[in-house]
């Protein structure tokens, strides 16, 4: 070893043996000088602060039982007033919220933000989640419903509406290579900026010792979706929105392809509101189910998580009898651009979760380790953790077969499994056709691409009343 090589070593050792992580440089001296430098660069790009606060838990963590019990509902539109055109808290009919969505939309102001870095592990899918081919008939992928739905949004409103799609080492190098073999599925250039999402390391349950991928290379995960707000600001996609006007975002995660993209109902309320946050949100249907929980906690709009929200609290009801915390989240908002400003300029303080999670990794003899049980904890950041900075938000809610159901589970799981998605887009499909008066025959399955009709009014205006469909078909432009 040369003597720059020792002190490079001794440099680096000084750095982690006070924290208890010398391990890492277990192999060091098997490494090459591109190695050494490689391992080097990312031992001191790290925050061993942040891990080892982390770690041992001394960041503060919300005490969210005693927070749900002064919790109240939030501001919201319930689908029973939207329906019926009571207005709900805002007074505020469906009908003057969506003139007003419109019109957010012609004017060339609203973009989309679109989450697709996650790992997708609880699927078991090989290639990044935004690539399986979901749809029932066609076998589009995740990506090409959302990026038609896009386009159809685009061409409605006779404007360009920008795309901003999130992936994360991960995914990105997949997910760019997909999207060039199919020529961005039409999407023009100007009107995708795809943007790389930040890591987070990991570390052993039951020691702290930060994990090893190689034995030049620690353990990196994506940092949550949450990573949006950072990952918005470091690649330049905030400016690329300013550039354009940009001012209403419209955010969804990928793998939920029944998001009604830009609906302009949702923009509107969002507008009229003059809220910051908007939140699509679904009625539970009984207290414990899997959502977050939108809840108002000091004036401010929080999502408080299942696992978080004791149970005599989700149980507790109103006069009505209605669920106090009924509504759910599926992680669908529309934020305003200054939001996300000045959440960068409050260097993004959203505050790292902790997940025990499944970690492969190698030992200090170089093995191999591939875990059956959780054995490291991973540290991510949630975006819903941007709600309590928004100013006058509000939630509007709809019908759960219209926005949501998400691709999260191998087969056999029950619920949430690409045969449940697929299930739920035909009878979305099925329904759009049956209110424009479609006779369908039983069994028969139809796929309708977002370029076909982008939803029920769509249909509508394509479908003739008693237009009979005798075989399973994908229509498609
Ligand atoms: P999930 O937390 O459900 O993660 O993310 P996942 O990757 O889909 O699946 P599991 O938990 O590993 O099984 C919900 C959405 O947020 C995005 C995902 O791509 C998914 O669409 N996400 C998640 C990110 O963009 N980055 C992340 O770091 C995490």
């Amino acid at each position: 070893m040369t003597p720059t090589n020792t002190s490079k070593k001794q440099k680096l050792m000084a750095l982690l043996e006070p924290t208890g992580q010398g391990h890492l440089l277990a192999f060091w001296e098997e490494l090459d000088s591109v190695g050494q430098s490689s391992l080097a660069a990312q031992i001191e790009a790290l925050d061993f602060a942040l891990i080892d606060a982390l770690y041992h838990g001394e960041i503060d963590q919300p005490d969210w039982a005693e927070l749900s019990r002064r919790a109240t509902a939030p501001t919201a539109v319930r689908l029973a007033e939207r329906v019926s055109g009571a207005g709900g808290d805002l007074d505020i009919s469906d009908e003057a919220a969506a003139t007003r969505g419109v019109e957010a939309l012609r004017a060339g102001k609203v973009g989309v933000i679109l989450t697709a870095g996650g790992q997708g592990s609880r699927l078991g899918f090989e290639k990044p989640k935004s690539v399986y081919p979901i749809g029932p008939l066609s076998s589009a992928s995740l990506l090409q419903i959302h990026i038609e739905k896009v386009r159809a949004t685009a061409v409605r409103y006779d404007v360009s509406v920008p795309l901003y799609l999130m992936t994360s080492p991960a995914t990105h190098d997949d997910t760019l290579r997909f999207l060039a073999e199919n020529e961005n599925f039409g999407l023009v250039a100007d009107d995708l900026v795809v943007f790389c999402q930040g890591t987070m390391p990991a570390v052993d349950i039951n020691t702290g010792k930060l994990l090893l991928s190689g034995k030049d290379t620690l353990f990196r995960s994506p940092d949550g979706h949450g990573g949006t707000i950072a990952a918005l600001a470091a690649s330049g996609a905030i400016d690329h929105m300013r550039a354009r006007g940009i001012e209403q975002l419209f955010y969804l995660q990928v793998d939920n392809p029944l998001v009604p993209i830009c609906d302009p109902a949702l923009i509107g309320y969002h507008v009229l509101a003059e809220s910051e946050l908007t939140s699509l949100t679904v009625a539970k249907h009984k207290p414990q189910d899997k959502l977050g929980n939108f809840a108002m906690i000091d004036g401010r709009l929080h999502v408080i998580e299942y696992s978080d929200l004791p149970d005599d609290v989700a149980e507790l009801r109103d006069e009505q009898g209605e669920l106090k915390f009924w509504a759910g989240s599926i992680a669908v908002h529309i934020f305003e651009r200054s939001l996300l400003e000045r959440a960068l300029e409050l260097k993004d303080t959203l505050p790292f979760h902790i997940a025990k999670k499944k970690v492969p990794h190698i030992d200090t003899t170089g093995q191999q380790v591939t875990p059956s049980e959780p054995n490291a904890l991973k540290f991510e950041k949630f975006i819903f953790d941007l709600l309590p900075a928004a100013k006058r938000p509000i939630v509007v809610e709809y019908a759960e077969a219209d926005c949501f159901a998400p691709l999260k589970n191998a087969p056999g799981a029950e619920k949430d499994t690409a045969e449940y998605v697929q299930r739920m887009m035909l009878a979305q499909h099925r329904s759009w056709l049956e209110s424009a008066g479609a006779d369908l025959a039983a069994g028969v399955d139809i796929e309708i691409s977002p370029l076909f009709a982008l939803d029920a009014t769509a249909v509508a205006q394509r479908i003739q009343p008693g237009q009979k469909f005798s075989d399973s078909t994908h229509l498609r432009p």
